[in-house]
């Protein structure tokens, strides 16, 4: 059994600086203390992207003060809030592909963790272009490992019309890239909707969850503007096996009674 971490949408901003009301840096803290108390055996933990809420150095400063607390590897990839550029400064050993997107595969126990880049700058929907999508296509054609992958838009609607218009604009250089492979991808995990939200794409099992700061509320209806919310903020523990990825989402400032049932 293998454990890892899964946090998105840390939205940091300088330090100093509140946003919707609240400190992005000490709820990221909140979420650092929590991982270190009960789950330090985890083998790595995975970050899906809007790391800094407007791409600030300081934002990516104080991001990797509170992810080098974890004593596991950390596994980062952008957001659309993220500057390529100023991450790449605080977190020079991240891996990039030839083309230089923060793009890389790490290996997680028997699976084979693949990590995209959907940053596009100045605008909100995620872009895979071709040369991204060929250099997808070209790892999963490099073996037959089960893979695990990790992106912050998904590649498709979710139901909330104000997200789904700023996930990935052409899903499909990416279905292209997955198209011969996709029964090997076991799980697909993203962010950027700041909700719980579990299904199956194409036969493609997939999770996202809540960030650290803000939240999406749930609208269904035809609004166009993002719902902002203060649901409790979480961050996932996922557990592999052999045929098996379990995703448990914890709601780390929950306080509520602990008792037996
Ligand atoms: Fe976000």
């Amino acid at each position: 059994m293998l454990k890892f971490i899964h946090i998105t949408d840390t939205h940091l901003v300088e330090e100093g600086q509140v946003l919707y009301g609240l400190d992005p840096c000490l709820r990221l803290s909140q979420c650092v203390d929590s991982i270190l108390h009960d789950h330090s055996d985890a083998a790595l933990c995975v970050v899906t992207g809007d790391l800094a809420h407007v791409g600030h150095r300081d934002a990516y400063r104080q991001l990797a003060v509170q992810l080098h607390r974890l004593p596991m590897p950390v596994l980062p990839i952008l957001g659309n809030h993220d500057s390529r550029g100023n991450f790449k400064e605080h977190f020079p050993r991240v891996p990039t592909d030839v083309n230089g997107f923060v793009q890389y595969v790490a290996p997680i126990g028997q699976y084979r963790g693949i990590f995209l880049d959907t940053n596009e700058p100045r605008v909100s929907h995620g872009v895979l272009c071709e040369q991204r999508a060929q250099w997808l296509k070209e790892r999963l054609a490099e073996d037959e490992q089960p893979v695990l992958l990790f992106m912050h838009h998904p590649a498709f609607h979710v139901g909330i019309p104000s997200m789904d218009c700023i996930s990935l604009l052409d899903a499909g250089p990416f279905q292209r890239a997955i198209e011969a492979e996709k029964h090997r991808i076991k799980h697909l995990f993203f962010g950027h909707i700041h909700r719980p939200i579990f299904g199956s794409w194409h036969g493609i099992p997939f999770s996202t969850l809540r960030g650290t700061n803000h939240q999406v509320a749930l609208r269904l209806d035809d609004c166009m503007k993002v719902p902002g919310s203060h649901e409790p903020p979480q961050y996932g523990v996922v557990l592999l096996d052999e045929g098996i990825v379990t995703v448990h989402l914890h709601d780390f400032l929950d306080a509520s009674e602990r008792f037996w049932l």
